[in-house]
């Protein structure tokens, strides 16, 4: 799957010996720790999340120029056919990523909620990982806001839907593997839009929202990856390189168009030469 890694970045798919994979984990649990702050059990909140939604809240900014909301519904939900601009396009691309996430957080919160005792006995970095994810709904509805448009996302077409509740029930070692193929996959799309966020240069303020809405996913995202390939071992990680391009295109084939081409195959071009590490990060090496 890859070729060459470029400086910056690492391999979701190189192989770790067991030492660097214990490293890893007890680093990333710290830096949960604080980037997230105390997980709220009950309200199923993270502390230091909550404090950026109330910053962001305090300072409302809306873009002022024209909203083609028929486009956005159009390439969100439609057949995509709709001409647009590539404002509309970039937000139903990260708004239709989003959608199975969504749903799929939402399944998997309420089955886990479900029982108390499951969730006292959770790893802490899946529940971190778990309550991010719900953020990232909370992110793209924001996004859209920030836009003009509001909406809660609608839930996915039955195929996906049922592809997330056979997901959920897999054997866990099966499902870490295929989630790790999604997180990497994911890592370089936010990270393509977060590249793409001056097509709101017309207005700085929002440009520059868009821009730190979408650091956050993308951020999470990344370490996602770089999480699963320590979690998975040897085989896991042998076999999500194998099927990530098969991933990509039922994941990815029916996004919106990216500067005249298909994403998906952008997305893929790229993986192949590894995944960003977000900055400030001294604790995780480039590959
Ligand atoms: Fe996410
Ligand atoms: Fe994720």
């Amino acid at each position: 799957m890859t070729t060459k890694i470029d400086p910056g970045c690492f391999d979701p798919f190189r192989i770790l010996g067991p030492s660097d994979r214990k490293h890893h984990l007890a680093a990333y649990h710290q830096y949960l720790r604080d980037r997230d702050g105390t997980i709220d059990l009950e309200q199923r909140t993270l502390l230091r999340r909550e404090m950026y939604f109330h910053e962001l809240a305090e300072k409302p900014v809306a873009w002022s120029g024209e909203i083609d909301y028929h486009g956005f519904v159009d390439h969100l939900y439609g057949d995509g056919q709709r001409e647009t601009d590539e404002r509309v396009l970039w937000l139903a691309t990260a708004a239709k990523a989003n959608l199975i996430e969504s749903y799929g957080v939402r399944v998997e919160l309420d089955e886990l909620f479900s029982d108390p005792r499951r969730v006292r006995a959770a790893d802490p970095i899946y529940l971190y990982q778990m309550m991010e994810e719900k953020y990232h709904t909370r992110i793209l509805a924001e996004l859209c806001r920030t836009y003009g448009i509001d909406q809660e996302a609608a839930p996915p077409p039955w195929p996906k839907r049922l592809a997330v509740h056979l997901m959920i029930y897999l054997p866990e070692r099966i499902r870490w593997i295929a989630v790790l193929t999604g997180e990497a996959l994911g890592s370089v799309l936010f990270r393509v839009l977060l590249e793409q966020t001056h097509h709101f240069r017309g207005d700085p303020e929002v440009e520059e929202r868009m821009r730190s809405l979408m650091s956050e996913i993308w951020a999470d995202e990344v370490l996602h990856a770089a999480y699963l390939r320590a979690k998975v071992g040897r085989v896991g990680v042998w076999i999500a390189r194998m099927f990530v391009p098969l991933v990509a295109w039922v994941m990815m084939k029916d996004l919106p168009p990216f500067e005249g081409g298909n994403m998906h195959r952008r997305v893929l071009a790229r993986l192949r030469r590894g995944i960003e590490i977000p900055p400030g990060l001294t604790w995780m090496k480039p590959d």
